[in-house]
């Protein structure tokens, strides 16, 4: 298929990073068994594939704003663009030599996300859409799932980090969706999670405390493949508020009125504890 110019740069991009990456996964298996462990390299990976990919963005675009997870943000003199990277998601798994990570990137136009890729270098799997121009892996059309029955979706959730986010809504929320779905997941890379939802692997993913870098590509990946995005309210303010909820449109629906209740009821539960005597 025929990808945009700025596509292709983004496609580039990615795969300078991804080969970096990959490179240094084979160390981290190795350092699995040191006594100082792979941390300090792992970070070191990290903002490498970030410079690889910034570099590679501003030969093409100079003029682009950048938002990176490692280096912040820089605004270009281009103020209608920016690119939002995630150059490593999923750490935790690839600091484990967890083959489940990706790198994302995502380019705005005037606040709206125009164009988006996640590509796991591990497995060479190459997750790319453009607004208005449907949703690919590797180049083959992708589709969201069409399952309707709850009791058939597996669907994959964030977890809260303990002393941080909330622990007890969490709980809640895992239990409402234990008892209405086929399987609960947690794969640990936000990007691959919307990713899967927009190849029809997964029905549904919600999580919190998230960050834009997190969400801008893979909320486009699923739109573009004809499923629904939205934050926890239903509304649209994923990245300001920086949680999300995806799926068909039944499974989106489902889910997200799943958690509503979980959240009231979770503060009834609250309430409860702070008024007893
Ligand atoms: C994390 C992953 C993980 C999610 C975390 C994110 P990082 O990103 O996407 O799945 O649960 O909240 O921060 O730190 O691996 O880039
Ligand atoms: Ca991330
Ligand atoms: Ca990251």
């Amino acid at each position: 298929m025929l990808h945009s110019a700025v596509l292709n740069v983004m496609i580039k991009a990615a795969h300078r990073a991804g080969r970096s990456l990959k490179r240094d996964l084979g160390e981290v298996e190795h350092l699995q068994v040191s006594v100082k462990g792979p941390r300090n390299f792992v970070t070191a990976a990290d903002h490498r594939a970030e410079a690889v990919v910034r570099e590679e963005l501003a030969k093409a675009r100079p003029d682009y704003g950048f938002l990176g997870e490692e280096g912040g943000a820089h605004p270009g003199t281009d103020k209608t663009h920016r690119w939002i990277v995630d150059p490593l998601d999923g750490t935790t798994n690839f600091l484990h030599g967890i083959p489940h990570f990706a790198v994302a990137i995502a380019l705005e136009r005037n606040g709206t996300v125009v164009a988006g890729l996640v590509y796991n270098p591990a497995n060479d799997e190459m997750f790319v859409a453009e607004r208005g121009k449907g949703a690919f892996l590797n180049d083959k059309r992708i589709r969201v799932a069409a399952r309707g029955r709850l009791a058939d979706a597996i669907v994959a959730c964030g977890l809260p980090h303990y002393g941080r986010g909330d622990l007890a809504l969490a709980r809640h929320e895992i239990a409402a969706a234990q008892r209405a779905f086929a399987g609960l997941r947690r794969y640990g890379a936000a990007t691959l999670d919307l990713a899967w939802i927009a190849a029809g692997r997964l029905d549904a993913f919600w999580e919190r405390d998230l960050s834009p870098w997190d969400l801008a590509a893979g909320s486009l990946l699923v739109r573009e493949a004809g499923g629904f995005v939205s934050d926890i309210d239903g509304g649209d303010a994923i990245m300001q508020k920086g949680n999300v909820v995806a799926g068909n449109e039944t499974m989106h629906r489902e889910l997200l009125r799943l958690l509503q209740e979980a959240g009231k009821t979770a503060g009834k539960e609250a309430a409860a504890v702070s008024t007893a005597p």
